[in-house]
């Protein structure tokens, strides 16, 4: 039986727990958790049913569950910090994206990473996991569209799920860096894997257009269940108190809160190692969620698109598939027309990527394909490039010299 550490006890890892009871419940099991709030794992232990130990020290953490595995799935910030720690004990590690938020923090992961050849780390880049997208991999590795030129991709968060992130930590710049790595990190990632290459520059541009304290609005307080507002703010947001036992923190905090700092909207051209060129958008404020991705390729061109309307009133569908408007993959040929590409059906959360991820994670076989630490870093310094070329208004190089 191999023990599990989680260090976090955060929503996303509900989604591990939820597997790993299900399917390796025989070989895997969790052993303990570490989190600096105690409220925040004790709702956690009640929602996933685990009546394991709880730290809110590492190092006794360490000593006492000896985990042999850890999910990191903390603040974006702090993640470095532990994986470096975990690395040094030689205990394997997964890692929620992004890996870590910053150039310094890369190095400093590189450097324990070669001090630590042999144990295991893996960044959680599931949306790569996703089938449409899979399908869009394997035909482009096939060659069915020839040589690829240029990469366009689009994601839209809807004013629903792209406020969610305005509620919480995410906003502030010191823990997540902004949506450019908290986010995009994920599409980074799959635009390095599709095209078996990484970024090498970029040139952005951002605005933070709809939240913060510059945006002009009629209420304003720090959270949404102390607010004097709480009965007029068309904002008001009850988050979920089960999970959140918080005394510490609560993710309802003011989305007009002069604090936000981060853009939620921005644009990057992006040149590739391979020679192809590509463009990325996001928005966090859009009438309807979805991504579109199109690369174009000397004999054919390949367009995914998932794009979804939310119902009136519904706010806990963003992953879901009932109301999806388009989930398709067409490829199209030069006067050839086009041929829409079948997409396998898979259940469960992020449409299936995270049972993908999470089974190849802990097979007896682990695939050789699994995203590395340096995959992690990548996205990441791609994401850094994007911060710093919005900030400085000029191109931007992506790589760090003598990492990987
Ligand atoms: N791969 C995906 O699809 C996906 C989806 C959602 C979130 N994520 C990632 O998962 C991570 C968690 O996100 P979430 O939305 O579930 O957040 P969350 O707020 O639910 O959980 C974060 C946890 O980190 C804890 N924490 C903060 N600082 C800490 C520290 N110094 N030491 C120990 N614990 C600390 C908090 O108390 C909290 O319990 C983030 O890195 C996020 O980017 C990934």
């Amino acid at each position: 039986m191999s023990d599990i550490g989680l260090i976090g006890a955060s929503t996303r890892v509900g989604a591990f727990v939820k597997i790993l009871k299900e399917k390796f419940a025989s070989t895997h099991r969790i052993a303990g958790i570490m989190d600096c709030d105690p409220g925040k794992m004790k709702g956690f232990c009640e929602v996933h049913d685990l009546q394991v130990p709880c730290f809110t020290d590492f190092d006794r953490f360490c000593q006492e569950v000896k985990p042999e595995i850890v999910l990191i799935t903390t603040v974006d910030s702090t993640h470095a910090d532990y994986v470096i720690q975990c690395l040094d004990r030689k205990i394997s590690c997964i890692v929620e994206k992004p890996l870590c938020i910053s150039h310094e923090q890369c190095r400093q992961i590189d450097a324990a990473v070669k001090r630590n050849p042999e144990v295991f780390a893996a960044t959680s880049h599931n949306a790569r996991y996703y089938p449409a997208f899979q399908e869009m991999k394997r035909l482009v590795s096939g060659g069915a569209i020839g040589k690829i030129l240029r990469v366009e991709y689009t994601d839209m968060l809807d004013r629903e799920h792209g406020t969610s992130y305005f509620r919480r930590w995410n906003s502030r710049r010191k823990y997540s860096n902004g949506l450019e790595l908290h986010k995009s990190s994920h599409h980074f990632d799959r635009l390095n894997y599709l095209l078996d290459s990484y970024a090498l520059e970029v040139t952005a541009d951002g605005t933070l257009s709809r939240y913060g304290a510059k945006v002009p609005h009629k209420f304003e307080g720090v959270n949404c269940h102390s607010c004097a507002h709480k009965n007029e703010c068309p904002e008001f947001f009850e988050y979920d108190k089960k999970m959140f036992q918080s005394e510490i923190y609560t993710p309802d905090m003011c989305i007009y809160s002069p604090d936000i700092d981060i853009e939620d909207n921005f644009t990057a051209a992006i040149r590739f190692a391979n020679g192809v060129l590509g463009t990325y958008s996001l928005c966090a404020h859009t009438q309807y969620e979805g991504e579109i991705i199109t690369v174009e390729g000397e004999t054919g061109r390949l367009e995914m698109r998932k794009v979804y309307y939310r119902k009136a009133g519904e706010i806990n569908s963003v992953h879901g598939d009932e109301l999806i408007m388009d989930n398709s993959l067409k490829l199209f040929r030069f006067r050839g027309g086009v041929e829409n590409i079948a997409i396998p059906k898979v259940s469960g959360s992020h449409g299936g990527a995270d049972d993908q991820i999470i089974t190849a994670f802990f097979s007896p076989e682990r695939p050789a394909d699994l995203p590395t630490i340096y995959d992690g870093m990548q996205a990441v310094l791609t994401g850094c490039a994007v911060v710093e070329s919005i900030r400085q208004g000029r191109k931007v190089p992506v790589q760090l010299p003598g990492i990987g």
